[in-house]
């Protein structure tokens, strides 16, 4: 008897033949676990500051409701800051690229969103390399199958060579598994990883999320970060940071779609408040939360059928964004022991009196990866 062809080698064939829209996901984490976390994290202690109850990273995108949203969000023309931070994408890019053309690179994109920045970074590197392979993270299947839509389709990107895995990369367990798998997939060739759109800012420790993800970088691998930046650091800065997500109906939507999938609490945006402040004296800080600032308790059921009591001034902290400053991303880089390789910073220009908010696209490489790095370091902190 001749032995059975493992599944997963017979799957790709099966797969090609047919016209059905079938996608492959690796799932790596028990989602019931994910539930109870989210669940948890909403029966937290009372708060008037967004301190307590919270949906923390990964939640808010966590789901077909929130994935939808997102999308939403990023398409509307009244979210000038995205709108601007997909062209300078493309600008910023073209400057990096050539550090990562040559070596035969692959792609490990942490959070994928709607999948369009990948499917820039994807035509450019396979020029490079024919059998790159894409492995695109996040925590969202349904944000997963949208995203990985885009470079397949899009660029016609060969969807035998991608493997979208559904994970939380802010659990350092997990990325431990992970570069684990990664390097029995492609042995010693180089990774390019990438956390763009801001996505260090939503964390509420953003060193502890940057020193997980790159305590599992290889001498060879690089990272790409893209944050949004400040050169002014005050208060009347703080509240036009907070200003800039409160313009959009649609950013509402998406902010507030993780509460409304996941409780039944009726939500009136009236409710949600921006808030804006300075953190460590380095960056700005945005709070985005749900008060009760009714005069009475409200009452929130929570997926688990449980209840918690909302007193009056209690607040959800849905979503944390930041601004950093240069100092602020020297002070992170160098905690994790990461030197820049380049960096391109811009301004937003699409407001009429000066603003002190933009973008930087900085290509990271572990201080393990040698000198050479070391003197553009000196000339990129010292802008
Ligand atoms: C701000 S969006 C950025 C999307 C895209 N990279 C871009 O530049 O437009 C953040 C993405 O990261 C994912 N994400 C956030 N926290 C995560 C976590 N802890 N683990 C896995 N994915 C996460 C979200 O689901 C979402 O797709």
């Amino acid at each position: 008897m001749t032995e059975p062809v493992p599944v997963i080698r017979k799957l790709e064939h099966a797969l090609a033949d047919d016209d059905f829209a079938w996608s492959l996901l690796l799932v790596g984490e028990d989602q019931t676990d994910k539930l109870a976390t989210l669940t948890g994290d909403l029966r937290g202690p009372v708060s008037t500051t967004g301190d307590g109850k919270q949906i923390t990273s990964g939640f808010s995108y966590w789901g077909i409701g929130p994935t939808i949203a997102w999308a939403n969000a990023t398409n509307d023309p009244f979210y000038l800051v995205m709108k601007a931070g997909a062209e300078s994408f493309l600008r910023h890019w073209r400057k990096v690229r050539p550090h990562v053309e040559n070596g035969g690179f692959h792609l490990v994109s942490l959070g994928v969103g709607t999948g369009v920045k990948d499917r820039t970074i994807l035509s450019d590197m396979r020029r490079h390399n024919r059998d790159m392979y894409y492995i695109p993270v996040d925590m969202s299947s349904e944000m997963l199958r949208m995203g990985t839509l885009e470079p397949v389709r899009g660029a016609r990107f060969p969807v035998s060579q991608v493997l979208p895995v559904q994970l939380d990369f802010s659990i350092a367990d997990n990325m431990d598994e992970l570069a684990q798998m990664l390097a029995r997939l492609v042995g010693k060739d180089p990774i390019l990883f990438t956390l763009t759109g801001n996505t260090l800012a939503n964390f509420e420790s953003d060193e502890e999320l940057l020193s997980t993800l790159t305590r599992v970088l290889r001498p060879q691998d690089r990272l790409l970060l893209e944050v949004a930046s400040t050169t002014q650091l005050d208060q009347a800065s703080a509240d036009a940071a907070a200003d800039e997500y409160h313009q959009t109906r649609a950013f509402a939507e998406f902010v507030t779609s993780a509460l409304r999938y996941n409780t039944d609490l009726k939500i009136n945006n009236d409710r949600v408040k921006f808030i804006g402040e300075v953190e460590d004296e380095d960056a700005l800080l945005v709070k985005i939360l749900w008060q009760n600032d009714t005069d009475a308790e409200i009452r929130m059921e929570l997926p688990d059928h449980t209840e918690v009591v909302l007193p009056i001034g209690d607040t959800i902290r849905l979503y944390t964004t930041r601004k950093y400053s240069t100092t602020r991303l020297k002070r992170l880089t160098e905690a994790c022991q990461l030197t820049p390789v380049e960096a391109i910073q811009s301004q937003f220009r699409y407001t009429r009196r000066p603003n002190p908010f933009g973008l930087e696209l900085l290509l990271l490489a572990p201080e393990a990866a040698g000198e050479s790095a070391h003197s553009l370091a000196d000339d990129i902190w010292a802008t």
